[in-house]
């Protein structure tokens, strides 16, 4: 009898987990995975212009080529918004340097919300790092790789600080 209800009880588990197994690989309209290339960034002066900003700020300590010259502009493609939180997968947000002369300096910087299986520790964002003409890929890869770890470990501050969400300090 113990023996019945254990097989029993073993039936059902296997049930409930087929169950959960096949309704959650039912085909969602969502986008799995994104993987940017440089062609993507291009055209992005078209993209929605989300904050203007210029002059030192703490949270950026010397990264970005910040200094008191160069405005730092940031736009987001298709105008993405965050929902609880979160940014889905596809999102490119950009960043780019510019002087008093509107001319681009430094480099040109993106995250995009790459997802999959790619970056779980952050959230899927793949960070991008290019020359001014995007031509050139300078880095390019996951918390732990693109910067050299730097990208990631400076925007893990974004999740507490600055009004931050998901990576993101200059959320829209
Ligand atoms: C030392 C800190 C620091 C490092 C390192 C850093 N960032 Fe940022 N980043 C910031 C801050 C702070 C902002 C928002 C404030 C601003 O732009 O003034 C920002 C903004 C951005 C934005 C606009 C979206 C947002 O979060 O507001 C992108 C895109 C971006 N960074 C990409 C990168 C990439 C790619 C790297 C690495 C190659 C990188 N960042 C390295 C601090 C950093």
């Amino acid at each position: 009898m113990r023996k019945t209800l254990f097989s029993f009880s073993i039936l059902v588990m296997t049930g409930i987990i087929f169950f959960s197994c096949s309704s959650s690989t039912e085909p969602k309209k969502e986008v799995k995975e994104v993987i940017a290339k440089l062609d993507d960034f291009k055209g992005y002066t078209s993209w929605t212009k989300v904050d203007t900003r210029f002059g030192p700020d703490p949270l950026l300590q010397t990264a970005h080529g910040v200094t008191d010259s160069l405005f730092r502009v940031v736009y987001v493609k298709d105008n993405v918004k965050p929902s609880s939180g979160k940014y889905p997968v596809g999102t490119m947000i950009l960043k780019e340097l510019r002087d008093a002369n509107n001319k681009l300096q430094g480099a040109i910087t993106v995250m995009v919300k790459r997802g999959g299986s790619f970056n779980p520790d952050g959230n899927g964002w793949e960070w991008f790092m290019t020359d001014t003409g995007l031509t050139t890929i300078l880095s390019q890869g996951d918390n732990a790789t693109a910067g050299g770890g730097m990208c990631a470990s400076c925007h893990a501050g974004a999740n507490t600080n600055n009004n931050g969400t998901d990576w993101v300090f200059n959320h829209p």
